[in-house]
């Protein structure tokens, strides 16, 4: 009995023992077979960061490209100078907001991302054009979060924003708490406007400046000269009940010069949805105008003042403000970057002649002390004998300074008569800032990059609180636009803006064949 347990006791642990080594086994033969496709994953992962590891490997760089954006300067040098808000220019008196304040309120949304001077500019012209500066809320979509706000990016990063100019100036600032698209920015003006319990708001597209129409005297129609009390009377405007049916007007939008400045209707977009915000930029206005004819909400377009559409900024914002003596200036970007161009051609020209002149020297057998005289030792050591690109921008500073910032010539009258107010109209000073901003929306539409290249022209701040290479930022706005026209496209199985024209309901989204 005792024997048979022994027996068994012992029969049993070899059996198992001989079990775990075949198990053992096996497993041995797949790791060193790869059968198995999560161990071969492993193993194949693991090498390449070995050999890493044993021989790092220097990325390929793209060839770097010589800076033709010129240093940037501020563009309103009185402000700049001011310690405080009674020193600011004030503004042209028919120009002037209505005292006290009208019963409505008038929020006015400006949306920044890039570029502190036409930010700048788009603002003081709308001050300029009566618009109650404590009405503007600036709504800062740089996605630096305080760092503007903290002082901590310089006027050369293309994110930079004055907080405290733009607080002197009277108007608000909103930080979104990250860089939003198109689409989530006015998204964001719309849950704002619900917070503060607006039925409505204005918003204005940055790239633009305000003008107010002078081509009559003030005195003939006191009240309803300027920017601003013409988007009063809009406002009124659409508060009246419809004439025919006497009930209250669907109204979604009013445009003044297409959407450059629109007034919104709060109950109107919250009923159709908002903004989509998977079209992230372009094409998420049709889809959103579309939506709002589908759903028989109006939208129209009604002229408020001159507004033109810009990709630069005149040197002096002072201008605005009608005073007599001052004279508009302006430098245009394109001849700028055809200069700057011109620049970097030339010192990749004199560059390529030292590098030829080197080889030749060599070739030559010229003895070395000759070569170390005439040949600068940096030049030497870029590979190719190519000029460095500190070289190149060193160069293009010395030509920038001579562009900017623009010298007063003689015959312009000097910018220091800040109080003397001019006449309307004038032809000596409103007659030029009315033809200077003509050319500067002639030269966004001329622009040899397309009309948005301002932008992506400013480079600076390489070290500031969320630096971003700003080619790349520009590469994947563009990138996230076609994916929007793409998205678009799908949710109406359309790829054109006119989805109400071919019959497309509200309801009809997403769920209908490509037609393509
Ligand atoms: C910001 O604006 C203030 C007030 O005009 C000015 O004193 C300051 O120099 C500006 N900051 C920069 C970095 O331009």
């Amino acid at each position: 009995m005792l024997v048979n347990l022994r027996q068994r006791t012992y029969y049993l642990a070899t059996t198992c023992i001989i079990f775990i080594f075949c198990i053992a086994f096996y497993l041995r033969t797949e790791i060193a077979t790869g059968a198995s496709p999560t161990v071969e994953k492993t193993q194949t992962e693991k090498n390449p960061i070995k050999e890493e590891h044993a021989i790092p490997q220097k990325p390929k760089y793209k060839p770097e490209k010589a800076s033709i954006s010129p240093p940037i300067i501020d563009n309103f040098p009185v402000a700049a100078a001011a310690h405080s808000a009674s020193e600011l220019p004030t503004i042209a008196p028919w120009n002037a907001p209505p005292s006290p304040h009208v019963p409505e309120s008038t929020p006015l949304f400006i949306g920044f991302t890039r570029n502190w001077r036409l930010l700048q500019q788009v603002v003081v012209s709308y001050i300029t054009s009566g618009w109650p500066p404590e009405d503007i809320y600036v709504v800062e979509n740089t996605g630096v979060m305080n760092s503007n706000k903290n002082g901590e990016l310089s006027l050369q990063n293309p994110f930079f924003l004055n907080h405290t100019r733009l607080n002197m100036l009277g108007v608000n600032v909103l930080v979104t708490p990250t860089l939003f698209t198109f689409a989530q920015l006015q998204n964001f003006y719309l849950y704002t406007s619900i917070q503060n319990e607006w039925k409505h708001y204005f918003w204005s597209h940055m790239d633009v400046v305000a003008v107010s129409y002078e081509d009559s005297p003030p005195d003939s129609i006191p009240e309803s000269k300027s920017i601003y009390t013409h988007c009063v009377s809009a406002l009124r405007d659409v508060a009246l009940p419809d004439p025919e049916t006497g009930a209250a007007k669907r109204w979604a939008m009013r445009f003044f010069a297409y959407d450059n400045l629109a007034l919104v209707n709060v109950a109107a977009f919250i009923e159709v949805g908002g903004w989509d915000t998977m079209i992230p930029f372009y094409m998420g206005d049709c889809d959103m105008h579309a939506r709002i004819e589908m759903a028989g909400l109006g939208i129209t377009d009604g002229p408020a003042g001159l507004i033109y559409d810009v990709a630069s900024a005149l040197d002096d914002l002072l201008v605005l403000y009608r005073k007599v003596g001052v004279l508009p200036e302006w430098t245009d970007p394109n001849v700028l970057d055809d200069e700057m161009r011109a620049i970097a051609e030339e010192a990749e020209r004199k560059a390529e002649e030292s590098r030829l002149e080197v080889e030749r020297l060599e070739k030559g057998g010229v003895e070395k002390e000759k070569q170390k005289r005439e040949i600068p030792t940096r030049e030497r050591d870029d590979v190719g004998g190519i000029l460095g690109k500190n070289e190149i921008d060193l160069q293009d500073e010395e030509i920038h300074y001579e562009f900017l910032p623009p010298s007063p010539s003689p015959s312009s009258p000097p910018h220091t008569s800040t109080s003397l107010s001019d006449t309307p109209n004038s032809p000596t000073y409103f007659a030029p800032l009315l033809s200077t901003l003509d050319r500067m929306q002639n030269s966004k539409h001329a622009s040899r990059g397309g009309r948005n290249t301002w932008q992506g022209r400013q480079t600076g701040g390489i070290g500031e609180p969320f630096y971003r290479d700003s080619e790349g930022f520009e590469r994947a706005i563009v990138m996230t636009i076609d994916h929007g026209r793409a998205v678009f496209a799908e949710k109406w199985g359309h790829k054109d803006c006119d989805i109400v024209r071919i019959g497309m309901r509200p309801g009809d989204a997403w769920r209908v064949e490509r037609d393509w």
